[in-house]
């Protein structure tokens, strides 16, 4: 996909709302991310980076769509800008750098499996890389953890050049470190296209 196609996305992804609320996903990753929950029959969403709550909301309803009536969401934030309560989500203060701290062994064993991880915080080299290194830990076999914007190196904007290409960066670290246990799911990546998503080689299944 051109550059500038990405570009013209982001100005619309930006003004997108769910139920009267921000919800900052492209059309191409809401169309994914529906793929996926197709498939996976999730058991729990674990967002990091909740912003207004408008994915939350959205992984919420369409865990409803799909069925799965005990299906939770999990959303971490080191600010609290939501306004709304939901009895499907649980909304946390964290910060992605020591998820241990929120995201307890206790917690996690009252998620219902298969997880997927959605870590949508900061863009920066730090953050990617510690929720990554933070999950490897819990992930099981079919749970999936998706690293969000790495379109950003593909952002013309000057704003975009301060992530310093920090989600790809960061997964193709992880990767090199531990790819064995890794599979970059290609029939979601390049779906409509060679990584026609703003999560380039960011949708990753444990093996
Ligand atoms: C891109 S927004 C999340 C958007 C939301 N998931 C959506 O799709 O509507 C990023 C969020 O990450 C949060 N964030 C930034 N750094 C963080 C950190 N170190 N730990 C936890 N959250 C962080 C910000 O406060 C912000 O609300």
């Amino acid at each position: 996909m051109p550059d500038a196609v990405f570009d013209r996305m982001q100005q619309g992804t930006m003004r997108t709302v769910y139920r009267g609320v921000p919800f900052f996903k492209s059309p191409f990753d809401i169309a994914l991310y529906l793929q996926l929950l197709s498939r996976q029959r999730t058991g729990t969403v674990i967002e990091i980076g909740t912003k207004f709550g408008g994915s939350a909301l959205w992984f919420a309803d369409m865990l409803t769509a799909h069925g799965n009536r005990d299906g939770r969401v999990v959303s971490v934030d080191i600010e609290h800008l939501v306004d709304f309560d939901d009895a499907r989500i649980d909304f946390l203060h964290g910060d992605a750098n020591s998820l241990d701290k929120v995201l307890t062994k206790d917690l996690l064993a009252r998620c219902p499996r298969p997880f997927l991880v959605v870590e949508d915080s900061s863009h920066q080299y730090r953050e990617t890389t510690a929720v990554l290194n933070y999950f490897h830990d819990h992930l099981r076999t079919g749970d999936y953890i998706v690293v969000e914007d790495g379109v950003v190196s593909r952002l013309s904007g000057e704003q975009y050049r301060r992530y310093d290409h920090g989600p790809n960066r960061g997964v193709a670290d992880f990767l090199d470190r531990h790819g064995v246990d890794y599979e970059i799911d290609t029939d979601l990546c390049d779906r409509y296209g060679h990584n026609a998503t703003y999560n380039p080689n960011g949708w990753l299944r444990r093996r």
